[in-house]
């Protein structure tokens, strides 16, 4: 089912399927939850699947010029207070939906059992990237979002995935539905981002690290060094696959999430 929650100065859609250990799956930038539909389909046999889309993303409605990723961890807790979930759950995020699950865990480790990281790192941005987001999110302001979608779609696929050309035009149109307003706050959300470097030793629930061999955006290599900072992590680095594991790899995806 799909739920309308209302939180303070917004409102949250959240797929609902399944039964069991509540797992939360945080989409990316500048996506929404559809791009976990293999994992909702598939886990929701085993586990109760919760899919948001974040404030301002998908069908969630926000108007603010700053979302950051603590915004968006607070929307978390307050989803689940609402849907009356106070079991620990698994949380799992791919790439700014990582940024947002080491926020959650900042604040509420105690609601976690296990996370999943997916295509993320822990560093913050340096100040040239920082800078950098800072300039695109008044770009996007004034301009609209058509440069940074086709810039985005250009990195986000492994180009050796013989699916990568039907996935680039079903990433193109999710990134084109999000609004310029709420991808200039993100951007901004981001560029303020903290280290979570320093976080990664208290991390003591299981904790599966997921990469893409051919991942453009954040290598593979990184997300190597991050699991091993992690005390209780395995690591999976899947092949033919970029930024997007979980629509890249559905399959073998899903798998690791199982085991
Ligand atoms: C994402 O996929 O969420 C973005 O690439 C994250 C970022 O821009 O750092």
């Amino acid at each position: 089912m799909l739920h309308t929650i209302s939180l303070p100065g917004a409102t949250l859609s959240v797929a609902d399927q399944g039964g069991g250990t509540p797992v939360v799956l945080v989409h990316g930038f500048p996506l929404n939850q559809t791009m976990w539909q293999a994992q909702l389909t598939t886990l929701s046999d085993a586990y109760r699947v919760l899919v948001p889309d974040l404030r301002g993303f998908g069908q969630s409605s926000c108007t603010t010029d700053l979302l950051t990723m603590e915004n968006f961890a607070d929307d978390l807790a307050g989803m689940l207070d609402e849907l009356q979930i106070s079991e620990p759950i698994v949380l799992g995020g791919l790439s700014m939906g990582g940024y947002v699950a080491f926020a959650f865990w900042r604040k509420y480790a105690a609601r976690v059992k296990g996370l999943i990281v997916c295509n993320t790192r822990a560093a913050a941005d340096t100040p040239e990237a920082a800078a950098g987001r800072r300039a695109t999110a008044a770009k996007v302001l004034q301009h609209g979002t058509a440069e940074l979608v086709s810039g985005m779609s250009a990195k986000l696929l492994s180009s050796s995935n013989p699916r990568h050309e039907g996935l680039t035009a079903t990433l193109i149109t999710m990134m084109q539905t999000a609004p310029a307003a709420t991808v200039s706050a993100a951007l901004l959300g981001m560029a303020q981002r903290p280290d979570s470097r320093p976080l990664l030793a208290s991390i003591d629930v299981p904790t599966l690290v997921i990469s893409g061999q051919d991942d453009a955006i954040i290598p593979a290599a990184e997300m190597r060094d991050m699991s091993a900072a992690l005390p209780a992590s395995t690591y999976v680095e899947l092949a033919e696959a970029g930024h997007m594991t979980p629509m890249e790899q559905p399959d073998q995806f899903n798998q690791t999430l199982l085991q």
